[in-house]
């Protein structure tokens, strides 16, 4: 086995782990250092490429694609590398206080709503977690929607312009719900970070630690508790958690397209759209598309063949 093969089994290996739940490993900087020049040797600078608008869904599996060719698929490895190596050192995190304990105020959804924002987007720790020129995200949508659609947490563009969902990934999933039928604007969109994760690099994005979704979660809870959806959709791994729990032992591809609850409300659990900007194979697609059509069965929606056929 050469070098390059080395480090590509390696990176294999790195998300194997993650799609595991394995969120941390360590790896000496001498070990970093040697991985990087051979990915730089065989691949170019990762500066040189694309930025991406959210890091690789941090725990799904790792789906192969049968449409795309063998260069194809070794780019895409590289392309997740940085965010699945260059976890951010755990002593440069500040230390995020405990979550707050508040009760909403009576009044109508606006009202309610205009509060929780307020709170939110002056909440100290939101604001001292921010990057240089970033704001805090607060939820986005129609109050009286059916449809509560949960991410992560905001990525460069959405800290950028204080909005949920509106980087690749949000367009993607602005996609998904035209082919259901829907607008972006008819459906609630939430995250479970207020603030993008920080971390050390030019690109890409940090999941955020328990500490950090534990702080910001009842947020989110309360932004569903005032939408008052028939269905939430969980996106992704890290919104599985916040949503159901920590649960070192659930994998994603196992408890997607089924239903569970959040306190009381039908909760279907999908792959995040940035897993399928990077794994974009027909397969991955069809398995959210299933997912989707279950949700809009869930809202007693209208579903056409055609769109039964959608990835088919
Ligand atoms: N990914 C998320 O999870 N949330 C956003 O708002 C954008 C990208």
């Amino acid at each position: 086995m050469n070098q390059a093969e080395a480090a590509h089994s390696l990176l294999l290996e790195l998300q194997r782990l993650r799609s595991e739940g394995i969120r941390d490993v360590y790896v000496e900087e001498d070990s970093l250092l040697s991985l990087e020049k051979v990915l730089q040797e065989k691949f170019g600078r990762p500066e040189s490429r694309k930025p991406e608008g959210r890091a690789p869904e941090p725990s799904s599996p790792r789906v192969s694609d049968p449409d795309r060719g063998p260069e194809a698929e070794k780019e895409e490895v590289v392309e997740s590398s940085a965010a699945v190596i260059r976890a951010f050192p755990e002593n440069e995190l500040s230390e995020i206080p405990d979550p707050l304990e508040f009760d909403l105020p009576d009044g109508s959804k606006e009202e309610r709503w205009g509060w929780l924002r307020e709170k939110v987007e002056s909440c100290p720790t939101c604001l001292s977690e921010l990057n240089p020129k970033g704001k805090v995200v607060f939820g986005c949508g129609d109050l009286d929607s059916d449809l509560f659609l949960c991410g992560e947490a905001p990525g460069a563009e959405e800290e950028q312009q204080g909005l949920p969902f509106v980087g690749p990934a949000g367009e993607l999933l602005t996609k998904i719900l035209e082919a259901m039928g829907l607008s972006r604007d008819s459906v609630y969109l939430g995250n479970i970070m207020n603030w993008r994760p920080r971390h050390g690099q030019a690109y890409g994005n940090r999941p955020p630690t328990e500490q950090e979704m534990n702080f910001c979660l009842p947020y989110l809870k309360a932004q569903i508790e005032i939408i008052s959806p028939k269905v939430v959709v969980a996106l992704g791994k890290t919104a599985t958690d916040g949503l159901l729990g920590h649960d070192p032992k659930r994998r994603l591809g196992d408890c997607r397209g089924k239903w569970s609850e959040f306190e009381g409300i039908p909760l279907m659990v999908t792959y995040h759209p940035s897993y399928l900007l990077h794994n974009p194979s027909k397969a991955s697609k069809r398995k959210v598309w299933d997912d989707m059509l279950l949700v809009m069965e869930k809202m007693e929606m209208n579903v056409s063949e055609k769109q039964r056929g959608f990835f088919g």
